[in-house]
């Protein structure tokens, strides 16, 4: 996805990448500017990274970009199959990638524990698991409640507090919370999910005022509607219920469910990642307990 922007005489020069997105007009395809590989070094170099939920969509975009700043990357998803898959991808990508896969469901204790035994440190820990579902408020039922909150809040807290000893013994480390614009929106259609991605807020938050003085930051990461494998399964299957094509439901979409929307489409997955990366790198030492926004505009507060 990413294009190489030195040209062959080795000068700078503006690079992109056109996406498959319909414009509001449905006249052209947007075109999404990717960072210059040679105008930053995010110094990601010798840092493990764990990206839980990374075998798709933002987690997996996430994974790709630290893996294209020499990090080493920890991928992770349910099943040894998706992450062996999402390994061959990445380094097909990235050739030069330092990859690892840890097959293991983040939803619950077991989980979480075989995944740092598996991984004993962490430098740069990025929670991105999160599931959702549109549901009435009447027909969330106690287990769903408890479900969507040990995926979305409790899987980053468990996994903070294992490898947090490690970051503390070096004084450096990286924890990244993948909330949502969510968080601040609550949708109705998902009271739930809402809750748990301003739960992550908090967490966030708290645990940076609780390393205040070390090297170790926390933040939290926003994203509006983003085109990942769940939302566009998801908005997909609303298409063809109601006889649409996915450009044609995109555009409702964001007239009538995002209107406050600033650029009326979906962001891809890579325009998340590249906020990540430059906040899990060294470079930003100085944003901490931040909830970051990468919304499109969705939000309308201006702080
Ligand atoms: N997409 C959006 O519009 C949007 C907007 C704001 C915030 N976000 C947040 O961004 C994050 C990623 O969302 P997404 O839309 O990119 O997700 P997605 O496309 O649905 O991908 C889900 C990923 O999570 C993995 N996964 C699911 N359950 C898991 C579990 N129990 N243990 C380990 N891995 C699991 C899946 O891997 P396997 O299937 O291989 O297990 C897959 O890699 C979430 O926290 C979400 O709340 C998304």
């Amino acid at each position: 996805m990413f294009s190489h922007c030195r040209s062959p005489g080795g000068q700078r020069q503006r690079c992109g990448t056109r996406l498959p997105v319909a414009a509001p007009n449905g006249a052209e395809s947007w075109l999404v500017p990717t960072l210059r590989k040679d105008s930053m070094d995010l110094q990601l170099a010798g840092k493990t990274t764990f990206i839980s939920g990374s075998t798709a969509g933002i987690g997996l975009a996430i994974a790709r970009r630290l893996a294209e700043e020499g990090a080493t990357v920890v991928v992770n998803g349910r099943t040894q199959a998706r992450v062996d898959a999402t390994l061959a991808a990445i380094r097909k990508a990235v050739p030069t990638a330092r990859l690892d896969g840890v097959a293991a469901d983040l939803g619950n204790a077991a989980g979480a524990q075989a995944a740092v035994r598996a991984v004993p440190q962490v430098d740069v820990l990025v929670n991105n698991l999160g599931i959702f579902a549109a549901q009435p408020f009447e027909a969330i039922t106690d287990a769903d409640w408890l479900h969507f909150f040990e995926t979305n809040v409790l899987s980053g807290v468990r996994l903070a507090r294992a490898w947090l000893p490690g970051m503390k013994a070096r004084n450096w480390g990286r924890i990244l919370f993948i909330s949502s614009e969510s968080a601040l929106n609550i949708p109705a259609e998902m009271v739930h999910y809402g809750v748990t991605k301003t739960a992550q807020l908090a967490v966030a938050r708290g645990l940076a005022e609780s390393l205040a003085g070390t090297g170790i930051t926390v933040n939290s990461i926003l994203p509006g509607p983003t085109a990942s494998e769940g939302v566009t399964r998801f908005v997909g299957e609303l298409a063809r219920q109601r006889g649409l094509t996915f450009a044609a439901m995109e555009q409702d979409f964001f007239k009538t469910a995002r209107p406050s929307s600033l650029l009326h489409r979906f962001i891809q997955p890579e325009e998340v990642a590249n906020l990540v990366a430059y906040v899990a790198s060294p470079l930003s030492s100085a944003t901490n307990g931040a909830a970051l926004r990468v919304d499109g505009g969705v939000v309308r507060t201006i702080a």
